[in-house]
């Protein structure tokens, strides 16, 4: 049973789908921590109730960036993750930290990377007249948002789209994918490199879709 640890900084509605997820037979993982920046985040919440370990980390108690890296990452690994997972996590991690990491680390981000890394994502596609946008799962490096690119899901951007009425649809497509990637990984398919990834041994020349991913789960392992 693969276990996951999140890193969070809000609501948590990302951790919720993978809580969700994980209850499926097939799922292959359990979430065993859940660890914040935020002491007000909604994930910590979400994880007490699932009687999940939780912890919030105060970048306050640190000196700099990287010492406040390495002591969310110590408290995360108490709960000895196979893997972590950046849902909705907001800080920019640094280099000497993700040095440290013996786990693969991966995230969620709004956005078909390599366009848009970054914030507000949803509003510069639209300010950029794209037809589509979407959403990406990628293994974390210490270029923001820059690492290989595991998986995707998209959407065709309407004209009466706005920045919220893109994000309420993005955010849907992002409660399928993570789970479908992690559900993915637990199965032993996916190997998670910094440079790139392998799907059943052979090197992804483009990002699993969704429709991939899912086609991929209901597959014999
Ligand atoms: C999501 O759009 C996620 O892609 C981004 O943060 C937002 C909030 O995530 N990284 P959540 O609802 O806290 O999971």
């Amino acid at each position: 049973m693969l276990r996951v640890a999140v890193l969070a900084s809000g609501r948590g509605s990302n951790l919720a789908a993978l809580l969700d997820a994980s209850k499926a037979p097939s799922a292959g993982f359990k979430v065993v921590g859940v660890y914040s920046d935020r002491a007000d985040a909604g994930a910590l919440d979400l994880a007490r109730q699932a009687g999940i370990d939780a912890a919030h980390v105060n970048r306050k108690d640190h000196s700099d960036r990287i010492s406040f890296d390495e002591a969310l990452f110590e408290r995360a690994l108490q709960s000895q993750p196979d893997l972590i997972v950046c849902a909705g996590y907001m800080r920019v991690i640094s280099a000497a930290a993700l040095g440290l990491l013996s786990v693969p680390i991966i995230n969620i981000h709004p956005s078909l990377l390599p366009r848009y890394p970054g914030l507000d994502t949803h509003a510069r596609a639209l300010a950029a007249g794209d037809a589509e946008h979407g959403v990406s799962v990628h293994v974390i490096t210490p270029e923001l948002d820059g690492g290989p690119l595991i998986a995707q899901a998209r959407i065709p951007i309407t004209p009466d789209d706005s920045p919220e009425s893109l994000a309420a649809r993005v955010l849907k497509l992002e409660h399928c994918l993570l789970p479908a990637c992690v559900t993915l990984f637990s199965s032993g398919r996916l190997q998670l490199g910094h440079t790139h990834i392998k799907l059943n041994g052979e090197r992804l020349s483009a990002p699993l879709q969704l429709h991939d991913a899912q086609l991929l789960l209901s597959e014999p392992t």
